[in-house]
């Protein structure tokens, strides 16, 4: 049995798509059905659907074989214990700096809300600054227009959740899609069949890359 962990919402959906073309098509909608394990039409394949964040958790502990996770939510978990083999090339946005339009403070040390602490803690050292960062779930624009912060780290893709919000985009601090992750031990005790899913992923991924070029 191979077990892969998946989050409901985008990456479910552009991830549907790939996994049928190797023929792997789940028996259950996750909109429609409260279960959490999703049995495929191949009876040695399931999907585990959980939060986005909880993928490489799942992955590392062995508790799933693979997972397909934003590079974000790697990035941010620390995701050494796990290979990462396939950009899958969905889900694709930008992790960027932002403030209110034309706002640029000085001489303070600046507030950052976030939720990717860790990443952001980084981010800020490398460049030798020193900041505040304030941990929050959701809705990171909110946070510089009620004064809580004056910037934020989050994603952005078409900038429409910015700009809705008198936000401005500043620095890129990195490119995201989701990515294809195995557990280190599942990759040798399971290779032939880990492997096997790999390649054939390998193999969608880039046939639809040259079909776009
Ligand atoms: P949760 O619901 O568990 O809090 P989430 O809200 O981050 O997680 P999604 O919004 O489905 O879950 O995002 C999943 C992944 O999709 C993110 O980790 C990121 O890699 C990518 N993503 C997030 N927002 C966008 C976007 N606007 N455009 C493209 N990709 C995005
Ligand atoms: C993500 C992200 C931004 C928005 C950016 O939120 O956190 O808020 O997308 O996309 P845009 O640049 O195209 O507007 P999402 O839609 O996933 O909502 P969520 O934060 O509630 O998950």
């Amino acid at each position: 049995m191979l077990t892969i962990a998946i989050s409901k919402g985008r990456i479910y959906d552009d991830t549907v798509p790939l996994l049928r073309a190797a023929g792997i098509e789940p028996t259950l909608d996750p909109d429609k059905s409260r279960k959490l394990i999703l049995p495929t039409q191949r009876e040695d394949v399931r999907l585990l659907v959980i939060r986005a964040t909880d993928v490489p958790t799942y992955v590392e502990y062995g508790a799933a074989d693979l997972g397909i996770a934003g590079k974000d939510v790697l990035v941010e978990y620390g995701a050494e214990g796990l290979y990462e083999p396939l950009d899958l090339g969905i889900a694709r946005c930008r992790m960027m700096t932002a403030a209110r339009v034309g706002y640029h403070p000085q001489g303070k040390r600046l507030r950052v809300a976030t939720k990717y602490v860790h990443t952001t803690q980084r981010y800020f050292a490398k460049r030798g600054e020193q900041v505040e960062i304030i941990k929050l779930y959701g809705s990171m624009e909110l946070a510089p227009l009620v004064g809580l912060a004056d910037l934020i780290v989050d994603l952005v893709d078409t900038g429409n959740t910015l700009k809705a919000n008198g936000l401005e985009p500043r620095d890129l601090i990195m490119d995201i899609s989701s990515r294809l992750v195995v557990n280190k031990a599942a990759m040798k005790t399971k290779h032939r069949h880990v492997r096997g899913l790999v390649e054939e992923l390998t193999r969608i991924v880039s046939n639809q890359r040259s079909v776009a070029a």
